[in-house]
């Protein structure tokens, strides 16, 4: 913990997460406007009555007479309801949501929002707390090309027929990952439309992206936009978006080019899925009322799988985590047939981060791949320095050697700048430092406060070794703040990275040995001199899958008292460090990937949309399956070892030190799609069986229930444990518990299972019946007994494996605290 310094956390790759704040702006009253999303009592389309199909509550094109009767009679029950409740002038209405929930967004006062929170028919009045955005070679990590692309009929197949409905910041149309290629399968359960505008032409929405809204209403309110980025058209004017579009169903192939340098084909992990997208976040800002208005209109169209990479900003303060609009809105789309990925949230390696709280969605950590750019410095001692890279060699492939220059000698001696580091140290500004001594050589810059503070730029130092033309540039750590995190960038210009202390001293030693200064340390005579070599050709040899640092921990919780939930977040762990994937090249919000048509990222934002591919091919593969079954299937295959057999590891926050990890960091493991599509066994619940975990809450009242999801508690389970998830988790146990769960057979064939158990420390679990015989389609009723032995502190863990007789393996996992014996 000594070295968890300021430079621990700060990562000067500035480019890593995409933060977009509320923004509150003030109108024409007193009082602070801001934006409500209010539900309301009554039906909404999807789970109306005369809406109702007899063999699937999804929406089908047949019943659109219907469909706009009772669309009309909500948009004028909302009018009326405005118009009747809140003063005339006072509010502005902003979406009506009316397919999977009953309500709307209005941009209005306190004073007026608590009129609507007493109105009869009103459930539920919540602010809106704005809304953040949380190769490819990943294919190949996942091995899909020789296991499900084969078998779904190669790359050119894999997706076919199913719909991910992206909402994010929009979609480049332009790109090659989105380009037409024709498909086998026509799509007759969904139904979308092309909205056009700036950027976003007739013709963009071209077969292989389906349908394409944007929702701005929220955005217009909470902020003035500004045209030149914030266009309203579902165009996307950052690439986070298309980078995340891209990583799901991106097409197979296509060639990454940044910089004028191959890096590689880029896929996606289901290169023939279709793209519906809804774009609800801006460069200036985002909110909740417009991602809820996307979530309700990709329902209605029909998408089978909806990838979140955004986000609110923080839990609510007066609802449970499970009970907020935008949680009810993803229970309302699992109801209504699709499956929900969520990004888990960046806030690791802190406990207690996620952002994904609910069982009904999948919420997805990230981790590493075993891909590395590793860069060197040759030093003309012959010394070679590892580093971080991603830009070409120096003049001379390496092999040229250059003049090495460290700033802060080479700073001008009768320039005016304040004497600070970032001007003296980090090279951020061109004006402080000599052009004669800088031109040609390679500059030795130095992380200091600056860097340390987030305010000093890779970006700047580029910009300073154009402006006086350096030859590279290295990146040192400085020992008064540790190492620190670098991540590959592709740089036009020759440069190096050096993360490690020890690493940039060894650099300094040399420098300072071939040196010559004068007695007031001026130097006469720069005599060290370095090449820089080749740093954007990969290695496949690194330790993976390891837990990102930034990657959100659970365990989950119910409040923001964070009292832990009994449910497993995260859900599950897929690739989210240093992904390759499709970019805009007016990068609105990053500067320095401004003009590329592919970015390197990490975030959880990567590792959702990986998850919704991967679920893109299991639907394809069983067309039948509910989410809850490939939910079900995606945690109960995955694993906990890594590339080396070891358990699996976790960055933390120390630097360079890894440490074992829990299923608080990786859920039930990494997923391994090849073995997802024939788990042998699901775990499965509907939507009636999360109403009943919702009721068997501690401490809640079932009328919080009935107000805000309209369920009356009639069946309740004996605890939330209950809940049929492929794991069991228990925030506090006392003495004894006797979990049920309930097993079905997904194969072709009858088959024999072996159950055995890892019991947590302080416990002993039992399994009953300890072996079954299953038909194909047949259910099976586990009881899991669980006794306290030994009261611990915290969270232990175990596992329940059943073993079938065809070499299905189901991993469960346990975790509990057990509080008294
Ligand atoms: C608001 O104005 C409309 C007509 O524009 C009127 O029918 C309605 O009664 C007014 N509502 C209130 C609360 O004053
Ligand atoms: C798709 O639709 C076209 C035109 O309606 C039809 O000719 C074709 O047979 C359909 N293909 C499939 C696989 O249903
Ligand atoms: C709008 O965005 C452009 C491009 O980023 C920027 O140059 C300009 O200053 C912005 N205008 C406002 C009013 O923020
Ligand atoms: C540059 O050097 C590397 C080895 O350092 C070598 O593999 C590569 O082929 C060289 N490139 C060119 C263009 O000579
Ligand atoms: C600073 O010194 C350099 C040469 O050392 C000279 O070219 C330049 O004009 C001087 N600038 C000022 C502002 O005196
Ligand atoms: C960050 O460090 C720079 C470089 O010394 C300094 O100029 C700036 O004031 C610092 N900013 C903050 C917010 O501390
Ligand atoms: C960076 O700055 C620190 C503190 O001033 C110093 O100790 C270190 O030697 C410097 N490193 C380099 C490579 O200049
Ligand atoms: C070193 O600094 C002193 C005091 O500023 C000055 O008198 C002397 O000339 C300088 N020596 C050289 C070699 O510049
Ligand atoms: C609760 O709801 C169920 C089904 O929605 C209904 O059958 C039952 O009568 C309701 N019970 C009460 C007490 O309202
Ligand atoms: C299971 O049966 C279906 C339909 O008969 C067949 O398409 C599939 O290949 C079978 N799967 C296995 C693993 O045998
Ligand atoms: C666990 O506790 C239950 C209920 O107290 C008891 O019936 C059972 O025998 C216990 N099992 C073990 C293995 O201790
Ligand atoms: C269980 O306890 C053993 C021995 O005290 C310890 O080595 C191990 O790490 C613990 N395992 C877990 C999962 O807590």
């Amino acid at each position: 913990m000594a070295k968890m310094s300021a430079a621990c956390i700060v990562l000067p790759s500035l480019f890593i997460f995409i933060f977009i704040f509320f923004v509150s702006t003030t109108c024409c009253s007193q009082e602070e406007r801001s934006i409500y999303l209010v539900l309301l009592r009554g039906d909404p389309i999807a789970f109306h009555e005369d809406s109702q199909n007899e063999d699937s509550s999804r929406i089908h094109v047949s019943r659109k007479a219907l469909i706009k009767a009772h669309e009309k009679h909500l948009l004028a029950y909302h009018d009326m309801l405005l118009q009747t409740t809140l003063e005339n002038g006072s509010y502005n209405k902003l979406h009506s949501f009316k397919y999977i929930i009953n309500g709307f967004s209005v941009h209005t006062t306190p004073s007026q929002a608590k009129k609507l929170r007493g109105t009869p028919g009103v459930k539920l009045v919540e602010k809106d707390r704005g809304v953040k955005m949380m190769t490819t070679y990943t294919p190949e990590f996942l091995h899909l090309p020789k296991g499900i692309w084969a078998q779904e009929g190669g790359e050119e197949n894999a997706g076919d027929g199913i719909v991910i409905g992206v909402i994010d910041s929009g979609i480049n149309p332009h790109h090659p990952s989105f380009a037409y290629q024709s498909f086998k399968s026509n799509l007759s359960h969904f139904s979308g439309a092309c909205e056009t505008g700036p950027n976003f032409p007739p013709g963009s929405c071209n077969g292989k992206i389906v349908s394409a809204k944007y929702f701005s209403a929220g955005a217009e309110a909470m902020a003035t936009l500004n045209a030149s980025v914030d266009f309203l058209s579902p165009f996307d004017a950052d690439g986070h978006g298309s980078h995340v579009a891209s990583i799901a169903a991106g097409n197979a192939g296509v060639p990454v080019v940044v910089n004028g340098f191959f890096y590689g084909r880029a896929s996606g992990m289901a290169p023939r899925a279709r793209i519906a997208v809804y774009k609800a976040i801006y460069p200036s800002v985002g909110t909740l009322a417009d991602v809820v208005a996307a979530i309700d209109q990709a329902v209605l169209d029909g998408v089978d799988i909806i990838s979140l990479s955004v986000g609110p900003n923080e839990p609510t303060e007066d609802t449970l985590t499970f009970l907020n609009m935008f949680d009810i809105s993803l229970l309302f789309a699992r109801k209504a047939g699709v499956f929900v990925v969520q990004a888990a949230g960046n806030k690791g390696p802190t406990s207690s981060t996620v952002v994904s709280f609910s069982p009904w969605s999948v919420g997805v950590a990230a981790c590493n791949t075993n891909r590395r750019y590793r860069a060197s410095i040759l030093l003309l001692n012959g010394q070679i320095v590892d580093g971080v890279g991603l830009s070409g060699p120096s003049f001379g492939n390496g092999t040229v050697f250059h003049k090495l220059v460290l700033a802060k000698d080479a700073v001008k001696t009768n320039g005016t700048f304040p004497n600070t580091p970032e001007y003296i140290e980090e090279c951020q500004h061109p004006e402080a430092l000599d052009p004669t001594k800088v031109f040609g050589s390679v500059i030795i810059c130095n992380f200091s406060e600056g860097f340390s503070n987030g305010t000093s730029t890779l970006d700047a130092i580029i910009a300073t070794a154009k402006a006086l033309r350096f030859e590279g540039f290295i990146l040192t750590a400085n020992p008064n703040y540790g190492d620190y995190i670098a991540e590959p960038i592709p740089f036009a210009i020759s440069s190096i990275l050096i993360p490690s202390v020890a690493d940039s001293k060894a650099i300094l030693k040399y420098y300072e040995e071939w040196t010559k200064r004068d007695e007031n340390g001026t130097v006469k005579e720069f005599g060290a001199a370095a090449a820089i070599g080749e740093g954007r050709v990969a290695s496949f040899k690194g330790r993976s899958p390891v837990v990102s640092r930034f990657s959100s921990r659970g365990p989950d919780f119910i409040d923001t008292k964070r009292s832990p939930a009994d449910v497993l977040k995260p859900d599950i762990l897929a690739p989210g460090h240093q992904i390759w994937g499709a970019w805009s090249p007016n990068s609105a919000l990053q500067p320095m990937l401004t003009g590329h048509s592919f970015a390197l990222l990490s975030g959880t934002s990567m590792a959702a949309p990986h998850v919704a591919g991967i679920a893109a091919l299991i639907k394809q593969h069983n067309p039948s399956w509910t989410p809850s079954m490939i939910a079900s299937a995606i945690s109960t295959t995955s694993t906990k070892y890594d590339n080396l057999g070891d358990p699996m590891m976790a960055e933390g926050f120390e630097v360079n030190t890894l440490h074992p990890s829990t299923p608080f960091e990786y859920g039930a493991g990494i997923v391994n799609p090849n073995r997802a599509i024939r788990p042998g066994l699901v775990l499965s619940s509907d939507y009636e069986d999360f109403i009943s975990f919702l009721c068997s809450l501690p401490n809640i009242d079932a009328s919080t229930i009935t107000t805000a999801i309209g369920e009356n508690c009639s069946s309740s389970f004996d605890y939330p444990s209950n809940l049929n998830l492929p794991s069991v988790t228990i925030s506090a146990l006392k003495g004894s518990i006797c979990v049920k769960r309930s097993v079905m057979n997904v194969g072709n064939n009858t088959e024999t299972y072996l159950g055995s158990v890892l019991s947590p420390n302080g416990t002993t679990v039992n399994l009953n019946p300890t072996w079954f015989t299953i038909s194909p389609l047949g259910t099976q009723d586990l009881e899991i007994q669980i006794n306290v032995t030994q009261p611990m502190e915290d969270f232990s863990f175990g596992e329940i494996v059943l073993t079938g007789s065809l070499d299905h393996i189901v991993r469960i996992t346990l975790s509990v605290v057990p509080v008294s014996a």
